[in-house]
């Protein structure tokens, strides 16, 4: 009888299971007829299609605004799994998901212009917008007035001003930066196996250098090493002895935002997937074949050693955009911020009324992650449908107010001045919504040979955990993320592919 009902409620949930995802694909094609934007209502302005704008952009009423949205990108990126795009675990199609398709869903009908911001003037109230794709209009700079604007244009790779890592270096932030790794990746490797290449040209070819511990270079370097265990080494066997991967790191430890016990548990899978660390090494200088590391030795004393490589993938972290700092750079009040746009609590840029700024180019005191960037674009999502509902309930008010003292009689007027209470009330209940708050749900890591790490916020306080369970975790965590049904059945599709055939080792 037991087993009876197991196996009825097995089927159950496969049932129901494809019946969601069949009414996801559903409504994913069918979407309703948009009312057409509304030019007399407030222009609402939306830089970028990263987290934290597509956020926004998700939970707000956009028939209450005439909403553009101005980004290079006409699609959004689901990060977190960008680092599985480079050697090809998940292809990069898989975690895009088009703007056009997701504001077609929307009730009114929000603008959408391929550009980049090249320049904001906060009190003309102006964007200023370039189209920089390759095939280009007879116009292709012009501007756009907003009543109000929300900056989401995240941040560029940090390069701290090193001479060569824009040369040499790969970086891993948008899906070229992926496939220009993939390419090299495969290039290294044929190169390699070239007729007569010296001993020390392959060791070099195959020396595959990620600098940065952080979360990027971390995860990148797992699944460089998964790509070598898994495929590069039965396909090419030439290539066994000399593969390498080295994560460099200036700080004593890499995952510096990851509990103790998690940092020791990444350095110790590294070892054990022979991945090498080199911690306590800032580098200095980058060639095209070689990087200048500094490093204190034994005695003490700094020393600069010649690192060779192959394959340099730089990922230091975050640096202002261009446009966010000629912003800043005309409002008084940002003059002592240096990380981003300086946001009060209700993420209004300071020293501006109407400019909002979301993700990686706000400081809020935040880590700069989807998680934050997410919750700050729903949070202003709610703000502006709340600040629409207001402007309603206000108007509605006055023009009552008016009724009420032009009423030719007691009872139009009692009945004017109870629709006026009841609809204070209201105002005062929509009115009510306070600063914003962010809620960390935990980090999570992948760090190769199907491990993963999670610091995961607890309601009695933190659980620190690492292993294959938590890697099954963060593949579930990061599958119910993803943007769409279609993004769902894509990634699984790639999974279960890679698992079956093994990842394409094709250089193209
Ligand atoms: P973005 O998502 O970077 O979006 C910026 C948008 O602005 C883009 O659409 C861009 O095209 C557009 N834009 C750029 N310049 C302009 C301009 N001049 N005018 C108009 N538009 C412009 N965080 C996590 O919490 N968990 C993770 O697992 C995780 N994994 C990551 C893995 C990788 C490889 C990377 C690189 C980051 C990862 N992050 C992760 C961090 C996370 O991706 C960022 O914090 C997040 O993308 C920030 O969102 P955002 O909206 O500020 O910027
Ligand atoms: P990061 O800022 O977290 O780490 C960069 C690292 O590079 C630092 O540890 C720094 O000490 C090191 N570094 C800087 N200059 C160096 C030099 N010259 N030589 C050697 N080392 C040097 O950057 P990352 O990893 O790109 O992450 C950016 C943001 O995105 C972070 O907030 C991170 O939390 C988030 N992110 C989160 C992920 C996750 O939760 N799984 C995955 C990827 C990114």
């Amino acid at each position: 009888r037991f087993l009876k009902w197991t196996w009825r409620l097995t089927w159950l949930s496969a049932v129901g299971g494809l019946g969601y995802m069949a009414y996801g694909i559903y409504q994913n094609r069918t979407p309703a007829d948009q009312e057409d934007p509304d030019p007399s209502k407030k222009t609402l302005v939306v830089l970028g299609t990263g987290w934290g704008s597509v956020s926004l952009l998700k939970k707000l009423d956009t028939e209450n605004y005439n909403v553009i949205v101005i980004s290079p990108r006409n699609y959004f990126l689901f990060t977190p799994l960008l680092p599985s795009c480079t050697t090809g675990t998940i292809e990069h199609r898989s975690i895009m998901e088009p703007i056009r398709n997701f504001l077609r869903h929307k009730k009114a009908a929000v603008k959408y212009y391929e550009a980049e911001a090249t320049k904001i003037d906060y009190e003309k109230k102006v964007v200023y917008i370039n189209d920089d794709s390759e095939i280009k209009g007879a116009t292709s700079a012009t501007e756009v007035p907003f009543d109000m604007l929300v900056v989401g244009v995240g941040a560029e790779n940090a390069t701290f001003g090193i001479p060569g890592v824009r040369e040499h270096g790969c970086f891993l932030k948008e899906v070229a930066d992926a496939q220009r790794i993939r390419k090299r990746i495969m290039d290294c490797c044929e190169t390699a196996t070239f007729k007569d290449q010296s001993p020390e040209e392959i060791k070099r070819l195959l020396h595959m250098v990620v600098v940065g511990g952080g979360p990027t270079g971390v995860e990148f370097a797992g699944e460089l090493q998964d790509f070598f265990e898994n495929d590069l080494r039965k396909w090419i066997p030439e290539i066994s002895d000399n593969f390498h991967v080295t994560l460099v790191e200036a700080l004593p430890n890499v995952l510096p935002s990851f509990s103790k016990n998690l940092i020791d548990y990444t350095e110790q899978t590294f070892k054990e997937e022979t991945i090498s660390i080199r911690t306590k090494t800032m580098v200095k200088n980058v060639t095209d074949q070689y990087i200048e590391a500094e490093f204190t030795d034994a005695s003490g004393q700094k020393q600069l050693e010649k690192i060779p490589y192959g394959l340099l993938v730089w990922a230091t972290g975050n640096a202002l955009r261009p446009v966010v700092k000629d912003l800043m750079s005309q409002i008084p009040a940002q003059k002592d911020s240096r990380r981003g746009l300086a946001v009060n609590e209700y993420l209004v840029v300071k020293g501006t009324e109407n400019i909002w700024a979301v993700g990686d180019c706000a400081v809020a005191n935040y880590a700069p992650t989807a998680q934050v960037a997410a919750q700050e674009g729903a949070f202003l999502a709610r703000l502006f449908n709340q600040m629409a509902k207001t402007e309603e309930i206000e108007n509605k008010l006055a023009s009552l107010s008016e009724d009420q003292a032009k009423a030719p009689s007691k009872e139009v007027r009692d009945e004017a001045f109870a629709q006026i209470k009841d609809l204070q009330k209201r105002l005062r209940r929509v009115q009510k919504m306070g600063p914003f708050e962010y809620s960390h749900q935990g980090s999570l890591a992948y760090i190769g040979g199907e491990k993963a790490v999670a610091d995961i916020s607890w309601l009695t306080g933190n659980l620190a955990t690492g292993g294959q369970l938590t890697y099954f975790f963060w593949k579930s965590a990061y599958l119910s993320m993803c943007f769409s049904t279609r993004n769902r059945i894509l990634v699984i599709m790639d999974w279960t592919k890679t698992q079956i055939f093994g990842r394409d080792v094709s250089r193209e």
